[in-house]
């Protein structure tokens, strides 16, 4: 069984066109984790804030965040050509962005640079999620906050590393695994102490049914099931526990 970072990647070029589909599907519409991000940001931030989308796949988090933050710069970085030459079509305004190739584990940006580190749904598909945080922590600046989402266990001290194939795609043709890794805020408290001034996360409840997302629905497409107390939303057979977290260094 294969799943590290380098293949993770391999995965997304093999599967380009599903991938192209993924990353470009909340361009035109807020997806409800934005929605739910934007209701925890709160007003628009009118600060000439310096910030960076790590991992920013096509660029829709900042595309929604341009708004919220209207006189920050924004820096954009991601491992994969393809997704940062459709982030670079995709945010084509007059803003100040920048994009550059780098890898979450080694950041090609000094210590302390950012006010806000924001890092969307990828810290669960890391082989290192330890690694990655504490590198999203090291360029923020202090008193500056890192907002990611990812899979946590909140209500269980029990983290959970899943190794998983998708047959219905073409990678899985090359037996490469991915990763849906939920970090319990029980490890999550160790991994920052004496790290951040303190954080705090916000468990992401679906209010509206998903549909199917995936085009073959054998894969991992995502639906919401209703449980006595909740929506949850399953993907490919597994329970996604989505939670923002928000650390203050
Ligand atoms: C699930 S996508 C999320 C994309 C984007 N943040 C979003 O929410 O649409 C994960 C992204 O992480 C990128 N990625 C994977 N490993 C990386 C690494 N080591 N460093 C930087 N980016 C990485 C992938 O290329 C992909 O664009």
């Amino acid at each position: 069984m294969k799943n590290k970072n380098e293949d993770y990647i391999k995965a997304y070029q093999i599967d380009s066109e599903n991938s192209k589909n993924y990353y470009q599907k909340f361009l035109n519409q807020k997806s409800e984790q934005q929605k739910f991000l934007e209701e925890i940001l709160g007003e628009d931030d009118k600060s000439n804030f310096k910030i960076c989308d790590i991992a920013c796949g096509s660029g829709t988090l900042t595309h929604h965040l341009l708004q919220k933050f209207p006189n920050a710069d924004f820096f954009l970085a991601d491992i994969n050509d393809t997704a940062l030459t459709l982030a670079k079509e995709n945010l084509d305004t007059k803003r100040n962005i920048e994009f550059l190739n780098s890898s979450v584990f080694a950041l090609d940006y000094k210590s302390e640079t950012f006010d806000r580190v924001f890092c969307w749904q990828t810290l669960l598909a890391l082989d290192k999620p330890q690694d990655a945080l504490n590198e999203l922590i090291r360029i923020c600046k202090p008193g500056g906050k890192v907002i990611l989402s990812s899979l946590f266990n909140i209500h269980h001290d029990v983290d959970i590393y899943t190794s998983f194939i998708d047959h219905t795609l073409a990678s899985s043709k090359e037996n490469i695994y991915m990763q849906y890794n939920t970090i319990s805020a029980f490890t999550l408290k160790k991994w920052l102490d004496g790290k951040a001034a303190s954080h705090k996360l916000y468990e992401f409840i679906p209010k509206v049914d998903f549909k199917n997302s995936s085009t073959n629905p054998r894969g991992t497409g995502s639906f919401t099931l209703d449980t006595p107390d909740k929506k949850i939303q399953v993907t490919g057979g597994m329970l996604m526990n989505w939670a923002i977290l928000e650390i203050t260094k």
